[in-house]
C-alpha cells in the first residue's frame, strides 16, 4: 500500500467545497447584514461547518463551547447538529459582535440552543466544570490558543473534541516574512498541540486548516 499523499492545492479545495451543503438562506443573510454591519468576513468556511457539524453528531454532543463568535455563523451551524435541549456556549469578545451574534441567534432555529457571552475566552473557560463539555472550537487570538487548550484538557470530557481553526495560518504558514501578526502564534501552537499528552489530533485540510483533536 502507497503512503504517498496527494498534494491538496487550490483546485482540490473548490472541488470540495462544491460537493458540500453550503449555506440556507438564512446564513447568507446573516453574513450580507455582518458585512453591512462593518465586521469582517472572517469566518469558517461552509464546509467546515459541515464537518464540525458531523464531528458533533457524531459524539453526541450536549454541551459545546465556542472561543470566538464573530457573527454567530458557526455558532449557529454548530447548534443545528445539537439535540433541541443541548446548549452551545459561545464566547466574544468584542461587544459589537457579541451584540450582532445575540441578535442573529434570536432569530435563528437555534435561539434556544446558543448563548452568546460577550468576555474573552481567558475569563471564562476557567470557570467551566471539570469534564463538563463534550467539545470546544477555537476560533479567536491564537496567542490565546495555547492557555485555551490546557483549560479545554481539563473540562472536556474524556472522549470529547477540541478543535481549533487557522492551522494554515491565513494562507502563511510557510511565507518567509508573512504579512499577517498572529502567524507566529499559529506555528507555535501547531508544534505545541502534538506535545500535549492524552490529546490525539490532526489537522483536516479544510478551510485555512482545522486542527480536530480527541481528548483520551
Ligand atoms: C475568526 S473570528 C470567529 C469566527 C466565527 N467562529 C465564525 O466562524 O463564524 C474571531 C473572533 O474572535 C474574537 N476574539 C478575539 N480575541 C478574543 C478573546 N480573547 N476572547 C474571545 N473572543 C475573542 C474576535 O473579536 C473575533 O470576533
Amino acid at each position: 500500500m502507497s503512503h504517498t499523499s496527494t498534494q491538496v492545492g487550490a483546485e482540490h479545495f473548490q472541488y470540495l467545497a462544491q460537493r458540500t451543503a453550503g449555506d440556507d438562506a438564512f446564513l447568507v443573510q446573516l453574513k450580507a447584514a455582518a458585512i453591512q454591519a462593518g465586521i469582517p468576513a472572517i469566518q469558517v468556511a461552509p464546509e467546515q461547518i459541515s464537518l464540525l457539524a458531523i464531528l458533533l453528531r457524531l459524539i453526541s454532543a450536549e454541551q459545546v463551547v465556542e472561543v470566538g463568535t464573530l457573527a454567530g455563523y458557526s455558532a449557529i451551524g454548530m447548534a443545528r447538529a445539537l439535540p433541541a435541549d443541548a446548549r452551545l456556549l459561545t464566547i466574544e469578545y468584542s461587544p459589537k459582535h457579541a451584540e450582532f451574534a445575540a441578535t442573529w441567534v434570536a432569530k435563528s432555529d437555534v435561539a434556544q440552543v446558543v448563548e452568546v457571552v460577550q468576555g474573552s475566552g481567558q475569563n471564562i473557560l476557567p470557570t467551566l466544570p471539570d469534564d463538563s463539555i463534550d467539545a470546544v472550537f477555537l476560533d479567536a487570538d491564537k496567542a490565546g490558543y495555547p492557555a485555551y487548550l490546557r483549560e479545554a484538557m481539563r473540562f472536556v470530557r474524556p472522549g470529547g473534541l477540541i478543535m481549533a481553526d487557522n492551522a494554515f495560518a491565513f494562507g502563511q504558514l510557510f511565507d518567509e516574512k508573512p504579512t499577517d501578526p498572529e502567524v507566529g502564534a499559529v506555528r507555535a501552537f501547531n508544534d505545541f498541540i502534538p506535545t500535549i499528552e492524552g490529546l490525539k489530533a490532526v489537522i483536516v485540510p479544510i478551510g485555512d486548516g482545522l486542527w480536530v483533536g480527541v481528548k483520551e
